[in-house]
């Protein structure tokens, strides 16, 4: 209930808000200066417009002001320099300008303005005398979106160079007239096919309109709208949190959605992002470098023979030693050339020349020989000689491609013929320098690595699927679930005919909604305890269906027909979390399974403390948490367990007592709380930490618990035994099995809150060692 008028409250003050545009007046001769009375704000005091320091400078733009980390949002001219504390703005009837030691300028040129205000959306509007917008900045966007702040068609967002330097950077986000939302670096078109080639993120909504715009709601909610003003597809779902939200291509490359909380000051914290890897974004590192994810940090390491042009900025690039190749190129020096490998790295492919079927020492040998080739790739079977310098390098261990790099030896004699490889020679010592060097930071940064080749293939393959799905994935997210007739279900099903899951309560059929080819799950409820009334079933329909979060299943609709009893969800196409963690063939790799725990864990916070009527799922299993396209987990099935019989949500295995997932106080009798959630939880969190079920009675008879194992092997310092041959950092392994022991505690009131849980998994809080699960057993 409180949840509702906290709701209607909220849209009741954007109402307000829009009703009676609060806005303070600016008037025909105004002024500003960056040191006394330096901005105009809005009527709330949370946006203001006019000088922010930047530097040992000033710019001019809006800040959001209202908050104690100073956030830019907007730069008038920002690639027009700085300017000293003794300028001014002034408001004129031609616009805004700026009177500094450089001159006079219009930072905003208009005719006929007659006044100005700075909107409590972040919007800065001049009028003219009649009162209609000749100006406002929210049409001229820079890197920054805010709430009800539209991309529209042929508009596009520019990075800034840096977090403090809001200058123009080098990657954008284009909102193209053929519907398709993309990111490329700068400098290149947008004329696909050409341009596709540079894309590092895209909607995949091309050929959906001329005018579909990009939007951020006031819940943070990003999404697409076409020519008509439908939702053409939802990239993230926003939370019904009556937080600040904004939406930043950051300097990174990467477009990310942020949330401001209000109540606690602190930062802004990142809720969506077009890429978790630093490493997409084409431009990520400088020329002749290549990016190599390190956590949640890129490196740009120079190719073997290169150096930093500017050691302080790596986004500059490499360069090899240019006034050796300079005395080279005078003929009559004597250089030779020797070869540097390097493996494992993609670049942008810009070849001159391409040998057919040749081997590896043939390219070599081929590039070699051929005074303008300073770099090949040799991809297995074809030779492709590059065209330096090489760009948007990365590195990639699923790659077979060895990259050739020619290294310029001097020598006083004349090249043997056999100088290609200078046997014994102090350079071949450097050289072997150079590849053991290469081949430690191979090694070294293999773990992490192997990340980077997961992601990458599940990128590939979420590409590939994003294709496939174009158009079917999007949602209209808004409202509550919707009162279906059963005919219609029979019909969208087309009679039940595709059966994709079977549960304790029910059976799923997969499903298509008329006239679209939006995908949906429908689920019908088998078990429905007996006496549930019609209108308890509505009434918890309306508890989920008020539930948004990235992490849950969104339920569309339902249907109540007498007995029948059936719930439309949407449509997840990659199956659930058993489905990928207990096949042998394409197991995600620990940063993703930490990602994906953390991600449920996330969705588990929410039922259980930030909705306003608490859900507690009871029936927390792999089986019940499905991935999406993006192989985001959500969690299914929540708000079910009341309506479903008493019992028929546990399995027990019967074996030694073991309880599977479910907390031992259902068999206690104890009252069941968000604690029976926890437990759950920690048992799935084992799962993903071992790739394997808790119960596998096909394992010798000590192994076959995997939570008894688990706890053998911390007790007695044996942990790297869990993980068998996968290399993984044994103290993060530890933190993750101390918080998955915790959850475990037999006594409820001993097991943290899903809070703490997630505050562990994110590394921010320390981890007490775990007793026993077992050892504070409460009386039975
Ligand atoms: C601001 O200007 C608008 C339009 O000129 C006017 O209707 C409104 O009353 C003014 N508000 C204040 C607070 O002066
Ligand atoms: C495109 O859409 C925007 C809003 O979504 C609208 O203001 C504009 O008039 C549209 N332009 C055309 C040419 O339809
Ligand atoms: C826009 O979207 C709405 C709702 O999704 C749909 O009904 C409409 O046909 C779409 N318009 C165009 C021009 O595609
Ligand atoms: C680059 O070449 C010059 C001239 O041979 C040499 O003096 C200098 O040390 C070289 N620099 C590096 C970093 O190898």
């Amino acid at each position: 209930m409180a949840f509702i008028l906290c709701y209607l409250l909220a849209f009741a003050f954007f109402n307000y808000a829009e009703a009676q545009q609060l806005q303070s007046n600016i008037s025909l001769g105004s002024a500003l200066t960056p040191t006394t009375n330096s901005s105009w704000a809005s009527r709330s005091g949370m946006y203001a417009f006019g000088f922010y320091k930047q530097g040992n400078g000033f710019a001019v733009g809006i800040v959001v002001a209202g908050i104690p980390e100073r956030t830019v949002v907007w730069t008038a001219n920002r690639d027009g320099g700085l300017v000293s504390d003794n300028a001014s703005l002034l408001f004129t009837s031609a616009g805004i300008a700026l009177r500094s030691t450089q001159g006079q300028s219009l930072v905003i040129g208009e005719n006929n303005v007659s006044s100005a205000s700075m909107m409590d959306s972040g919007n800065f509007v001049l009028y003219n005398a009649s009162g209609a917008i000749v100006w406002q900045s929210f049409r001229y966007p820079t890197d920054t979106l805010l709430p009800t702040q539209p991309l529209l068609a042929g508009k596009e967002l520019l990075s800034a160079k840096s977090e403090t330097n809001h200058s123009s950077g080098i990657f954008r986000l284009a909102m193209q007239v053929d519907g398709n939302l993309v990111q490329y670096p700068v400098d290149t078109g947008n004329d696909s096919p050409y341009s596709a080639r540079y894309a590092y993120y895209a909607s995949y909504t091309d050929r959906s309109g001329t005018n579909v715009s990009l939007n951020l709601g006031v819940n943070g909610r990003l999404y697409l709208l076409n020519d008509t003003g439908g939702i053409l597809k939802n990239l993230f779902d926003g939370a019904t949190r009556g937080w600040s939200y904004l939406a930043r291509i950051d300097a990174d490359g990467i477009f990310r959605v942020y949330s401001y909380d209000l109540k606690q000051k602190g930062n802004w914290s990142i809720e969506w992002s077009s890429s978790e890897d630093r490493c997409v974004p084409k431009g990520a590192c400088g020329v002749n470098s290549y990016c190599v994810t390190m956590g949640a940090r890129a490196d740009c390491p120079c190719l073997p023979g290169f150096e930093y042009v500017n050691p302080g900025d790596q986004t500059l690039g490499c360069e090899s030693n240019s006034s050796v190749v300079d005395v080279c190129k005078l003929k009559n020096s004597n250089c030779s050339y020797a070869i540097l490998e390097l493996g494992s790295t993609t670049w942008e492919n810009e070849p001159y020349m391409q040998l057919s079927s040749s081997g590896k020492e043939d390219c070599k040998q081929a590039c070699l020989d051929d005074l303008n080739c300073q770099a090949a790739i040799f991809d297995g079977s074809t030779c492709i000689k590059q065209r330096p310098p090489l760009r948007y390098g990365r590195r990639d261990m699923s790659t077979p491609n060895i990259l050739f790099i020619k290294e310029v030896v001097m020598s006083s004699v004349p090249p043997a013929p056999d100088a290609v490889v200078p046997k014994g020679s102090r350079k071949d010592d450097k050289k072997l320098f150079l590849i053991i060097g290469v081949s430690f930071t191979a090694l070294g940064s293999i773990l992490l690595v192997i990340s980077v080749i997961l992601l990458w293939k599940h990128n590939v393959w979420a590409y590939k699927r994003m294709n496939e799905l174009n158009g079917d994935a999007e949602w209209n997210e808004d409202g509550a679930p919707r009162p279906y007739a059963y005919e219609e279900l029979v019909k969208m099903t087309n009679n039940f005919n595709e059966e994709v899951g079977r549960g304790a309560s029910g059976t799923v059929y997969k499903g298509a909604i008329a006239n679209s080819q939006k995908l949906v799950a429908v689920k019908r409820l088998e078990k429905v305890a007996t006496g549930e009334g019609d209108k308890e079933f509505q009434n918890e329909m309306r508890v989920i269906g008020r539930t948004h979060h990235r992490n849950l299943v969104h339920l569309h609709g339902y249907c109540l027909d007498g007995p029948k009893k059936l719930l439309v969800y949407e449509y997840m196409s990659n199956g659930s979390l058993a489905d990928i963690l207990f096949t042998s063939e394409g197991k995600p790799n620990w940063e993703e399974r930490m990602g994906i725990a953390r991600n449920i864990a996330r969705g588990f916070l929410y039922l259980h403390e930030e909705c306003d009527k608490q859900i507690i799922h009871c029936d927390i299993k792999p089986q019940n948490i499905l991935m999406d396209e993006y192989m985001c987990p959500k969690i299914a099935d929540f708000g079910l367990a009341k309506l479903l019989q008493q019992d028929q949500t546990r399995t027990t295995t019967g074996i030694r007592g073991t309880k599977g997932y479910v907390a031992p106080e259902w068999h206690r009798k104890m009252p069941i709380t968000v604690k029976a959630d926890v437990y759950s939880f920690g048992i799935v969190l084992l799962e993903i930490v071992c790739c394997r079920r808790n119960v596998d009675l096909s394992l010798p008879h000590d192994e076959a618990i995997l939570d008894d194992l688990v706890y053998h092997y911390f007790e007695s310092g044996q942990l790297e035994k869990l993980v068998g041959d996968e290399e993984i950092n044994i103290r993060q392994l530890e933190r993750v099995v101390r918080v998955a022991i915790w959850c475990i505690q037999d006594e409820p009131s001993l097991r943290p809150s899903m809070k703490k849980v997630l505050l562990m998994l994110e590394g921010t809080v320390d981890i007490p060692v775990p007793p026993s699960p077992v050892s504070f057993l409460s009386t039975i």
